[in-house]
């Protein structure tokens, strides 16, 4: 598990336990997303590059750091991606933004793909794939290789869950892939859900069940 790192700040872990909590309502479940993908974008763009610039404060002039580069993009993996994009999006404006469209299916856990709209320039920029679960990685792993497939060179992988079957099989598809995640839980059921997990993250974000 030398790829992932477990993003352990407390109110990180405050927050996910709050979600995890069967009886925290719809509305309580998208805003602590909202607000947890603050603090999970802060740890994913840590190591990003920066480069300086000239500029003049009121006090005087300065070489001042900004990032390097092109701007960043987000893939949001369809449905519950969407949960961590838009707190992402508040942290990073300028971002732009692919979408990956992908449902599981309940009897085979293979993913099945809907929708895909991606920045055509993908080559040069650091993409960050979102999705709050890991659980087979059969959904992460087909976004990531689309999203290769589209010039994706510099990926890294957002999670709030992640089972360690799902990390295995995402590590052994996508070596050069770091994965981020809040928790990484104990095992999947037999119907291929995460335990203890949350449930259906997407279910439960926009009270589909
Ligand atoms: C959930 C979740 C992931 C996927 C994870 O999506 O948001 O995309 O399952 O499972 P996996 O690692 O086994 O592929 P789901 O298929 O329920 O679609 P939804 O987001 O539209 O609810
Ligand atoms: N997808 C979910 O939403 N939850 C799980 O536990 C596994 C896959």
């Amino acid at each position: 598990m030398e790829n992932v790192t477990v993003v352990d700040h407390p109110l990180v872990q405050h927050k996910l336990s709050i979600m995890r909590d069967k009886s925290t309502s719809t509305a309580s479940f998208r805003q602590l997303l909202r607000e947890i993908s603050l603090l999970l974008c802060y740890e994913v763009t840590r190591d990003l590059d920066l480069t300086i610039k000239a500029i003049e404060t009121p006090m005087q002039e300065m070489d001042a750091p900004t990032l390097k580069g092109k701007k960043l993009v987000f893939a949001s993996i369809l449905r519950a991606g969407n949960g961590l994009l838009e707190g992402m999006l508040d942290l990073v404006p300028s971002a732009r933004v692919a979408h990956v469209g992908l449902y599981r299916d309940h009897e085979t856990l293979e993913a099945v793909e809907y929708y895909y709209k991606a920045p055509t320039d993908l080559e040069d920029r650091v993409v960050i794939a979102v999705d709050p679960m890991l659980a087979t990685a059969n959904s992460a792993t087909l976004a990531v290789d689309k999203l290769k497939r589209s010039g994706a060179k510099n990926l890294r992988f957002l999670c709030l869950l992640a089972a360690p079957e799902g990390i295995k099989a995402f590590e052994a598809a996508h070596p050069d892939v770091p994965i981020f995640t809040a928790a990484l839980d104990s095992h999947l059921n037999d119907k291929g859900y995460i335990v203890p997990g949350l449930g259906d993250a997407g279910d439960r974000m926009y009270g589909t069940k």
